[in-house]
């Protein structure tokens, strides 16, 4: 592994790669966990699919049309090698929160299932359709409570070894407001365990580091584009090729049958099942050129960067009077803070408008774990590859400068 000055060089060569610093001279972009900026080969790949290839998929059978699908499907391989699954494994979505929605549905719709089980500390993306697909569908839901920012393996052992069996349990990677990252590895074995099947939310998680769908105990993966240098409005949802035929489709339309009757209709086998209407072929490209990206940037480096530039942001915002870190030790690419007398929108919109430093406030979709915090608003500072350590040093500053002019 590269030492932490020559990890820091590498990446800051890489940031001449995004287009978007250098229209935004002086710019801190810290907001990576709502969307990332976009690489030059990504944005190209767009382009380039309109220019020379524009048409529908798995349609036409000219070859413009044979060109586009090749495309598409090409991306799909890309996918499953970047997450070492099965390419049968990979349905292309909107974003993550279509993944799950569509999981949740399904799954609901199998009447298999008796349970879903979700903490608190979700996205509302992975809390809000377990909890309202399980309502309709008479199932039970169980919110599993944290213990501030953390969820013990303790806890969701109590949790499992009282629940009605077989169940869902939905769970994220890293938890998109604090950065905390779960036990997913040790929580799947024991829901295996205990009869039940287990969702990822890997919305924040899969840009972060390297992950093997195919060795995890992962049932099923949903994740973003956007959050990953990719275009917003396309995202993949993995499935284990075994739940493929008990999971009823979760779009009705276009290319996804096999033979339609008045009466019936039989549906397409595999992924394609999975997958009705036109789907976001351009993002679906772009996603191909973003996994190329990051796969040539390295991601085991690009995890040491990204904790590099963390530890010291929780280092140097714990060092500001009245600041509070909420984020835990192992944190990852996020840091949540507050201030004890500036509300974050203000602290926010003075760091942007000012000092042009993009963070996020708010409660980031998470309403329940800033509840579980006592706090209804924070702000949210968050790192991906093209971050330096200078940006960290002008946020500290950019919020000591806040301190000054609010107090
Ligand atoms: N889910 C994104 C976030 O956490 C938008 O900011």
């Amino acid at each position: 592994m590269l030492s932490t000055d020559a990890l820091a060089d590498k990446f800051l060569r890489l940031r001449g790669d995004f287009p978007v610093f250098r229209e935004n001279p002086g710019l801190v972009y810290l907001d990576s966990a709502a969307t990332t900026q976009k690489p030059e080969s990504v944005i190209g790949s767009i382009v380039d699919f309109y220019e020379k290839s524009n048409s529908n998929v798995h349609r036409g059978v000219y070859p413009l049309a044979e060109r586009a699908t090749s495309l598409y499907e090409n991306s799909r391989r890309a996918v499953s090698v970047f997450l070492d699954s099965s390419y049968e494994e990979v349905i292309f979505t909107k974003s993550t929160t279509e993944g799950l929605n569509m999981l949740a549905s399904s799954l609901a719709g199998t009447g298999v299932y008796k349970t879903f089980a979700v903490p608190v500390f979700e996205h509302h993306s992975n809390f809000v359709p377990w909890q309202q697909y399980a309502k309709r569908n008479g199932l039970d839901f169980l919110p599993l409570p944290v213990s501030g920012v953390e969820l013990s393996i303790e806890s969701v052992r109590r949790v499992l070894s009282q629940i009605r069996a077989p169940f869902v349990f939905a769970v994220t990677g890293l938890v998109n407001s604090t950065g905390y990252r779960t036990d997913f590895e040790e929580i799947a074995e024991l829901v295996h365990n205990h009869g039940g099947v287990i969702a990822l939310d890997g919305a924040q998680l899969i840009p972060h580091e390297r992950f093997s769908f195919r060795n995890s105990e992962i049932d099923f993966l949903a994740f973003s584009g956007h959050k990953l240098l990719a275009e917003t409005g396309v995202g993949c949802l993995l499935m284990k090729k075994k739940f493929q035929e008990e999971i009823p489709p979760f779009l009705f339309g276009g290319e996804m049958v096999n033979w339609v009757e008045e009466s019936d209709t039989s549906f397409a086998e595999g992924v394609s099942k999975f997958e009705g209407g036109t789907p976001n072929i351009s993002g679906a490209i772009s996603l191909k050129a973003a996994v190329e990206y990051l796969e040539t940037v390295d991601m085991d480096l690009l995890e040491a960067h990204v904790a590099n530039l963390t530890d010291l942001a929780r280092q140097k915002l714990s060092a500001i009077p009245g600041l509070t870190i909420h984020s835990p030790e192992n944190s990852h690419a996020i840091v949540m803070f507050t201030h004890e007398k500036i509300h974050s929108h203000d602290l926010s919109e003075f760091l942007g408008r000012r000092l042009n430093i993009a963070v996020r406030s708010g409660h980031h979709c998470s309403q329940l774990q800033l509840k579980s915090l006592g706090l209804t608003s924070s702000c949210r500072a968050s790192f991906y590859l093209y971050n330096t350590f200078e940006d960290v040093g002008r946020l500290a500053e950019g919020i000591e400068e806040a301190v000054r002019w609010f107090l």
